[in-house]
C-alpha cells in the first residue's frame, strides 16, 4: 500500500507539472479525488482483508487524499492568481483611444415647421385634430362643393383605390369630417397638419406625396376680418414682423370668397429677386369665407352660421423658411440634408 501511494504522488507531481490552466486542472481533481478517482479505487476490493487492515488502508487513504487536495489547491491558487493578472493586462481600458461616436437622431424639418404651426395656433386657442389619409370621395371632393364632374378637381389628380375611396389630396377633408362631428360643440377652432397625394411627377417643385395643414373656424358672425386678422398673425410669426401681407383674390370651389396669401419676398424684402420671380411677392397659404353649399351639407345653418378656412403647404414653409431650392430633398432621407436643419435659434435642441 505505502508503495502504491508513493506512485500515486509521483504521478500526481508529474500530472501537476502538465496542468496549465483551470480547466486542465478541474479535470486533474476529477481524476484522483473524483467518487471514481484514483484515491478511492485504492479502497474498493477490500472484502478479504480483515478489519485492521481495512482501518490501516482508509488511514492511508485518507491522508493520501489529504495531501493530493492539499497540493491540487495550491496549484489552483497559482493558477487564479495568473489568470487574473493575464485578464487584467489583456483588458486593459485605453483611455486616450478615439470613441466610437454615437449617431443621434434629429427631428425632421417638415415636423419641425408642423410643430411650430401647430404650436401657434393652439395659442391662439386652436384644437389639433387629425384625419384619414385613405378618404372617401364624398369627404374630400364632392360635399367640399366639387361635384364628380366638377372642372378644378383635374387639378388634383388623385391616386383612386376603388371608385369611393381615394389617397386624400387635400386635407380640406377633415374640414367636413371636423363640422358633422362637431354639431353639438359649436364654435369650434381646429387645424389639422398632415400627408397628402396627388399624382404628380415629381420635380424640383412636385411631389407625389407632400403636407398641409388644414385650418378652420365656424361660428356665428365670423367675417372676412377674422380671416384676415389670423393669417396675418400667423404670416409674422412664421416669416418675422417684418413681412407685409397682402389677399389677393382666388378661386377654391368651397370658400367664396377665396384668397390667396402673399407675404413680402424674405429674400429681397419686396424688390424682386430669383426667388419671388422679380414680383415681390411670395405666395404661402390658399384661404377663403367658407362657402354656404359646404356649410349647409355639413349641418350648419348657413344663415346663421359662418367661418373661414386655409390650408398652408408645410414643405412650401419650410422651402420658404430654410431657403431649401428641391422639395425631393424632404423625402430622399439624406441624413446630411435632415441634420442640417435640426438647429434652433438659441442652441440645438
Ligand atoms: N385645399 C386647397 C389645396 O390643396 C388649399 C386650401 C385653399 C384650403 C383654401 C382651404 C382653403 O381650406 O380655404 O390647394
Amino acid at each position: 500500500m505505502k508503495e502504491k501511494q508513493e506512485m500515486i504522488k509521483k504521478e500526481l507531481e508529474k500530472d501537476l507539472k502538465l496542468v496549465k490552466t483551470t480547466n486542465d486542472l478541474n479535470e486533474l481533481k476529477v481524476r484522483y479525488l473524483g467518487k471514481k478517482g484514483i484515491i478511492t479505487e485504492l479502497t474498493k476490493n477490500m472484502n478479504e482483508l480483515s478489519i485492521e487492515e481495512k482501518k490501516e488502508i482508509g488511514r492511508l487513504s485518507n491522508e493520501l487524499r489529504g495531501e493530493l487536495a492539499e497540493k491540487i489547491s495550491e496549484l489552483e491558487n497559482e493558477l487564479h492568481a495568473k489568470e487574473l493578472n493575464e485578464k487584467l493586462v489583456n483588458e486593459k481600458i485605453d483611455v486616450t483611444m478615439p470613441s466610437t461616436k454615437l449617431s443621434v437622431g434629429c427631428m425632421h424639418p417638415l415636423t419641425r415647421i408642423s410643430d411650430e404651426l401647430e404650436e401657434l395656433f393652439i395659442s391662439m386657442g386652436y384644437d389639433v385634430v387629425s384625419g384619414p389619409e385613405v378618404e372617401i370621395d364624398k369627404y374630400n371632393f364632392e360635399m367640399l362643393n366639387l361635384p364628380k364632374d366638377h372642372p378644378a378637381r383635374d387639378a388634383q389628380d388623385s391616386f383612386y383605390i376603388t371608385d369611393e375611396e381615394l389617397l386624400r389630396t387635400q386635407t380640406s377633408a377633415v374640414q367636413v369630417r371636423s363640422m358633422l362631428k362637431n354639431q353639438e360643440k359649436k364654435p369650434f377652432k381646429i387645424v389639422c397638419p398632415g400627408k397628402t397625394y396627388r399624382r404628380d411627377a415629381d420635380d424640383a417643385t412636385h411631389s407625389h406625396q407632400f403636407m398641409q395643414m388644414e385650418g378652420l373656424v365656424v361660428d356665428e358672425n365670423i367675417t372676412l376680418a377674422d380671416l384676415k386678422g389670423t393669417l396675418e398673425e400667423m404670416a409674422h410669426r412664421m416669416f418675422g414682423n417684418e413681412r407685409k401681407v397682402r389677399f389677393r383674390p382666388s378661386f377654391f370651389p368651397f370658400t367664396e370668397p377665396s384668397y390667396e396669401v402673399d407675404v413680402s419676398c424674405m429674400k429681397c424684402g419686396g424688390a424682386g429677386c430669383n426667388v419671388c420671380k422679380g414680383t415681390g411677392w411670395i405666395e404661402v397659404l390658399g384661404s377663403g369665407m367658407v362657402h354656404p353649399n359646404v356649410l349647409n351639407v355639413c349641418g350648419f345653418d348657413a344663415n346663421k352660421y359662418s367661418g373661414f378656412a386655409f390650408g398652408v403647404g408645410i414643405e412650401r414653409i419650410a422651402m420658404l423658411k430654410y431657403g431649401i431650392n428641391d422639395i425631393r430633398d424632404f423625402y430622399t432621407n439624406d441624413l446630411r440634408f435632415l441634420k442640417n436643419y435640426n438647429r434652433v435659434e438659441g442652441g440645438d435642441k
